[in-house]
């Protein structure tokens, strides 16, 4: 009775605020932090994702960063990013925020467009997530601080090959890493969304990493209810109203697009 539940809920509700992790791109072939397949080599993401580790090896940061873009610059959205575009723009009060940094939301926007024979979408298009972590086809330089889209193979062989700004700057990615503040407007949005909403969707996150793991606490401290879809518990899960259990290209359609 799980996903009638969460229909009704929706249909419901005035306002909704989605949050998403790694787990929502996991059947696109993007591979979780905290999962089995969340080592490289033998590391952890918190022992590379830290302003520490890029002053002490941008090389082996860069090398890390390089394996992950060209993994998920193969990857396509998968059906739960798709179905949450199109939620997204089939109603008002929707607001997407996403910790990841792969695009995949932003691409789902961009395709659900073109399906429906549309221009692509705008930075203010419902489609188009709140991006809490920043993206790793954007770049930042570390002198200047200039921000550009970057997709060409980084060759990270060695310190003297990594990708540089014009004004001679090492460029690194512009995601947000551990110890980091997250981008002030993005934050500050997301939060207000989340107060707003009556309801906050959680998909595919551990929901261990703050502040982006308060964002549905702001929900629920605001007298709005939870609705969690994950293949494992969370320490979320105790407080939702509705858990679908299952991968998020499944249960994601499922409660937004009625499917089954
Ligand atoms: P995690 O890797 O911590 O968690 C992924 C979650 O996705 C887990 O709860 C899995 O059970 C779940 N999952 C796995 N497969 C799934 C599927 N097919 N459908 C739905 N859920 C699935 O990823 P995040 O919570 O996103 O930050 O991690 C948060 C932040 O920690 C990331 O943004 C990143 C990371 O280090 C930075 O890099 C700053």
């Amino acid at each position: 009775m799980t996903v009638p539940e969460a229909r009704t809920l929706l249909d419901r509700a005035d306002r909704v605020v989605v949050l998403t992790g790694a787990g929502i791109s996991a059947e696109s072939g993007v591979p979780t932090f905290r999962g089995e397949d969340g080592l490289w080599k033998e590391y952890r993401a918190e022992d590379l994702a830290t302003p520490q580790a890029f002053q002490r090896d941008p090389r082996l940061v860069w090398e890390w960063y390089a394996w992950r873009r060209d993994l998920i610059g193969a990857c396509e959205p998968n059906a739960a990013h798709l179905a949450l575009a199109r939620f997204a723009r089939s109603r008002p009060g929707v607001t997407l925020v996403t910790q990841n940094v792969d695009g995949l939301h932003a691409l789902a926007a961009r395709l659900t467009r073109q399906d429906d024979g549309e221009p692509a979408p705008a930075d203010d298009d419902p489609a188009m997530p709140l991006e809490l972590h920043g993206s790793i086809f954007r770049v930042r330089c570390t002198a200047c601080g200039r921000r550009t889209a970057h997709r060409a193979a980084v060759d990270a062989t060695d310190r003297s090959t990594l990708p540089a700004c014009r004004c001679g700057g090492l460029l690194r990615p512009d995601v947000v890493w551990f110890g980091e503040m997250l981008p002030a407007r993005t934050l500050e949005a997301s939060f207000a969304a989340a107060k707003a909403a009556d309801i906050c969707l959680v998909v595919g996150t551990s929901a261990l990493v703050h502040p982006a793991a308060s964002v549905p606490l702001a929900t629920l401290g605001a007298g709005g209810d939870l609705i969690e879809g994950n293949p494992e518990p969370t320490p979320l899960s105790g407080r939702c109203r509705v858990t679908l259990r299952g991968g998020a290209a499944t249960t994601v359609p499922r409660i937004l697009d009625g499917d089954g």
